[in-house]
């Protein structure tokens, strides 16, 4: 008899973006010019007040988001990452064996995750051939024991976004009993007037939760565009992103991509079978990617 659950033996590792000193990393979608003006003084002010309990319920940090989203305060929870929070939810909604999480495959690694460490079952919906949500598909996958369906706009890792009209016609499908959650960590890079923002579109909606995050956008691909124009002419098959990052459909070849990018010094991020994310960095380091890229696909 193990001490811990035996089923929590057989959770996927998340696999993290690999730092290599001296290679370009584009393998963690993060921004690549440092934190924002203000972000260092902040975090030395509050590690000088570090011998006091901090406050707990993030009151005042609430309250100024709420003004910043025309939200009550009272209707936004903080937590340590928006992964942190997608546990709780996780934990909040699925309580009998056998309860569902329905999510699009691919898309952010952490739902299996948090799935399996729930005890929930995981229901994945493949992507549609342009890499984006099937959400005609998801709507049809929604069983009684769904209790949390994610939507991921823009998705992690393809950067497809869902519509507006899409979304609805899911949202509206969905059950009084599941909780649907809009995960918008890349939402501030959407550049589609077509996208919603999930917050202004269903916020008033009981069963809807919209996450967004710190750790992603405050600092914009202006690279992305760029980018994405000179993949394309080398795989057209890479979709539209709306996000920080491409999305190349390399399939079994993503690890071998990845390989040759890495003898090039560039970092990026394969899951084999489907495809290659590549984040976009600083101009410089995009001209690497896209020097490194060229010779792995020729
Ligand atoms: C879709 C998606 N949601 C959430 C997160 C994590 O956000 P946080 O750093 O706030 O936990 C990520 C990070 O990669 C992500 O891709």
């Amino acid at each position: 008899m193990s001490l811990t659950r035996p089923d929590l033996d057989a959770i996927p590792s998340y696999v993290p973006g690999r730092t290599v000193p001296g290679a370009i990393k584009l393998a963690s979608n993060e921004v690549p010019y440092g934190p924002l003006p203000g972000v260092p003084e902040a975090i030395a002010e509050a590690v000088s007040l570090s011998h006091r309990y901090p406050d707990l319920a993030a009151v005042a940090l609430r309250e100024k988001l709420g003004a910043r989203l025309g939200v009550d305060p009272a209707r936004i929870a903080t937590g340590c990452g928006s992964v942190a929070l997608t546990e709780h939810l996780a934990r909040a909604t699925c309580v009998q064996p056998g309860d569902e999480i329905l999510y699009a495959w691919r898309s952010f690694e952490a739902y299996p995750i948090i799935a399996q460490s729930t005890g929930a079952t995981s229901v994945r919906v493949p992507n549609r051939g342009d890499h984006g949500h099937d959400l005609t598909a998801m709507a049809a996958a929604l069983t009684p024991r769904t209790r949390l369906a994610f939507v991921c706009n823009p998705n992690n890792p393809t950067g497809t976004a869902v519509r507006k009209a899409e979304l609805d016609a899911f949202v509206d499908a969905v059950p009084d009993t599941t909780l649907v959650v809009l995960d918008e960590a890349y939402h501030e890079f959407v550049t589609d007037p077509g996208v919603p923002d999930g917050l202004a579109t269903y916020g008033d909606r009981p069963n809807v939760v919209v996450l967004r995050t710190f750790s992603k956008a405050w600092g914009m691909a202006a690279e992305r565009e760029r980018v994405q124009a000179a993949i394309q002419k080398l795989l057209p098959e890479v979709p539209d992103s709306q996000s920080n990052f491409v999305w190349l459909p390399l399939r079994d070849k993503a690890n071998e991509f990845a390989a040759g990018c890495e003898r090039q010094r560039v970092i990026v991020r394969p899951f084999q079978g489907d495809g290659v994310r590549v984040t976009i960095g600083t101009p410089d380091e995009n001209d690497a990617f896209l020097a490194a890229a060229e010779e792995a696909l020729s």
